[in-house]
C-alpha cells in the first residue's frame, strides 16, 4: 500500500480532465488528459499557503490521506481561469443593453456612465459589489481571475481600483488608457501622457498587468500610437502587457501586442490572414470573450481559424457593466462550441489552460501534481455537459 499523505483524499470521480497532455496514462485523444474513475489528493503543510494537488490517479490505487470527500460520481476539472474582467463598477447600463438589442451598435461611449457611478461611489460600496461578483463567479467554477481597472480614469481613482483588485486576486491590470475620459475630450494628447506618465507611477505598485484598448473604430478609444506610447511606458515599469483589439473592425491591436509580446491580446473579432499569421508566429494569446458578441448582437471571432492556425486560444468572460455583464465561464463554453466552431473539449481546454497562458501561469488550469489545488467540479458525469446543459448551473468551485 502506498504512504498515507497528508491532505484529503477526494474520490467518486467518474471523469477527471486534468487539461495535463503529458500525464501517464491518460486519454489524451481530445487533448484533455482524462483519468476515469479517478482519485485526487490535496493538501497544505501550511495554513496559509493555498492547497496543491499532492497525488492524482486512478481510484483504485489511491494512497490512504487525513481526510476523504465522496463526490459519488461527478466529473472533476480545473477551475476555470477567467482572464480578462472588469470586476470594479458602480451603476447600471441595463438601459444601454435594451437599446442595444433594439438595434443600436456598441461604440465604447457607454463606458462613460460607468466611469461616473464609480467614481461617485465609496470604497465599501465598491468593495462589496467587487467581492459579491467573484463570489458569483467561484460559485460557477472559476478559481482565478484577472480584474482590471479603467473606470475610474483619474490617478486617485485608477490607484483605488487596482487597490481594491489587489484584495481579490494578484492578476490585477492597470487600464487608465480604457477611454479618453469626458473631461480630457478636449485635449486626449495631455490624458496619454498622464496615463503614460503620473498615473501610471502610482498605479505600478498594484498591477501586475497593464493594458489598453487599441480601437481606432471607437472615438473613445486609443489608436495604435498612443496605445504603443502607453503599453511601453508600462512595461519599463515593469508591468506585462495585454491588449484590447480588433473588437470593432479591423485595426492595429493584435500586430501590435504581437510586437511588443504581450501575453495576450484580447476580442479578436476582426482578423486578417496577417492578423492570424502574426498570432500563429508569436506567443500572443488570442483570448476570445463570446459573451461580447452574445451582449452586443455582433458576428462571433472565428475561433477555428485560429486553432487551425496553431494560436493558442483563451475564452474568457469579460464581465463588465457594458458589453457583458455575465460571469459565467459555462456560458462562454458553450457559446464557443455553439457558434465559434469550437469542440466542446477545445472549449474546455481554452478556459482552464488557456486563461493560464494568457496570464503566463502555470500552477493553474490544470490538475497535475504540485499545481494549485484550484478544482471545479460538476453536477454531471462528463465535462460534455458544460456545453450540453446550457445555462443551468451545474459548474460549482470544489471547496474542501
Ligand atoms: O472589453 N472594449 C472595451 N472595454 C470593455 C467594455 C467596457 C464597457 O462598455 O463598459 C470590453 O468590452
Ligand atoms: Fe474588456
Amino acid at each position: 500500500m502506498p504512504e498515507p499523505l497528508t491532505g484529503i483524499l477526494i474520490t467518486g470521480i467518474t471523469e477527471l480532465v486534468t487539461c495535463d497532455d503529458t500525464l501517464d496514462g491518460a486519454e489524451h485523444g481530445e487533448g484533455l488528459g482524462i483519468l476515469r474513475d479517478a482519485a485526487v489528493v490535496v493538501g497544505s503543510d501550511y495554513e496559509d499557503v493555498a492547497a496543491t494537488v499532492q497525488w492524482l490517479g486512478p481510484a483504485a490505487r489511491a494512497p490512504a490521506a487525513d481526510w476523504a470527500i465522496d463526490l459519488d460520481g461527478k466529473a472533476v476539472l480545473p477551475g476555470f481561469v477567467d482572464s480578462h474582467t472588469h470586476l470594479v463598477f458602480a451603476g447600471d447600463r441595463s438601459a444601454e443593453y435594451a437599446a442595444r438589442m433594439a438595434g443600436r451598435p456598441y461604440d465604447g461611449g457607454g463606458i462613460a456612465t460607468t466611469v461616473q457611478a464609480t467614481r461617485e461611489a465609496d470604497d465599501a460600496t465598491l468593495r462589496t459589489l467587487l467581492a459579491d461578483r467573484v463570489e458569483e463567479m467561484r460559485s460557477q467554477g472559476t478559481t482565478t481571475v484577472e480584474v482590471k481597472s479603467g473606470y475610474g480614469l483619474t490617478l486617485a481613482d485608477e490607484v483605488r481600483a487596482l487597490r481594491l483588485a489587489r484584495e481579490v486576486t494578484e492578476e490585477t491590470t492597470y487600464l487608465g488608457a480604457h477611454v479618453v475620459p469626458p473631461e480630457s475630450r478636449g485635449d486626449r494628447a495631455a490624458y496619454v501622457e498622464l496615463v503614460a506618465g503620473d498615473m501610471l507611477a502610482a498605479a505600478a505598485p498594484h498591477a501586475k498587468w497593464i493594458d489598453v484598448f487599441c480601437e481606432p473604430a471607437s472615438p473613445h478609444a486609443f489608436d495604435a500610437d498612443e496605445a504603443r506610447h502607453v503599453l511601453t511606458a508600462g512595461r519599463d515599469a515593469g508591468l506585462g502587457l495585454r491588449v484590447h483589439g480588433n473588437q470593432l473592425g479591423h485595426g492595429p491591436g493584435v500586430q501590435l501586442a504581437v510586437e511588443l509580446g504581450a501575453a495576450s491580446v484580447d476580442h479578436c473579432t476582426h482578423l486578417t490572414d496577417d492578423d492570424v499569421d502574426a498570432l500563429a508566429g508569436g506567443d500572443t494569446v488570442a483570448t476570445l470573450l463570446p459573451g461580447v458578441e452574445f451582449s452586443t448582437r455582433s458576428p462571433y471571432p472565428d475561433a477555428r481559424r485560429l486553432l487551425d492556425a496553431g494560436v493558442t486560444v483563451a475564452l474568457a468572460t469579460d464581465c463588465n457593466p457594458g458589453t457583458c455583464y455575465s460571469s459565467s465561464m459555462p456560458l462562454m463554453i458553450a457559446l464557443a462550441v455553439r457558434e465559434m466552431g469550437m469542440t466542446p473539449a477545445e472549449a474546455v481546454r481554452a478556459a482552464a489552460v488557456g486563461g493560464a497562458r494568457a496570464l503566463r501561469r502555470d500552477d493553474v488550469g490544470a490538475v497535475r501534481l504540485g499545481a494549485r489545488a484550484d478544482l471545479a467540479v460538476l453536477d454531471a458525469p462528463s465535462y460534455l455537459h458544460i456545453p450540453y446543459r446550457v445555462g443551468v448551473p451545474i459548474a460549482r468551485t470544489l471547496v474542501v
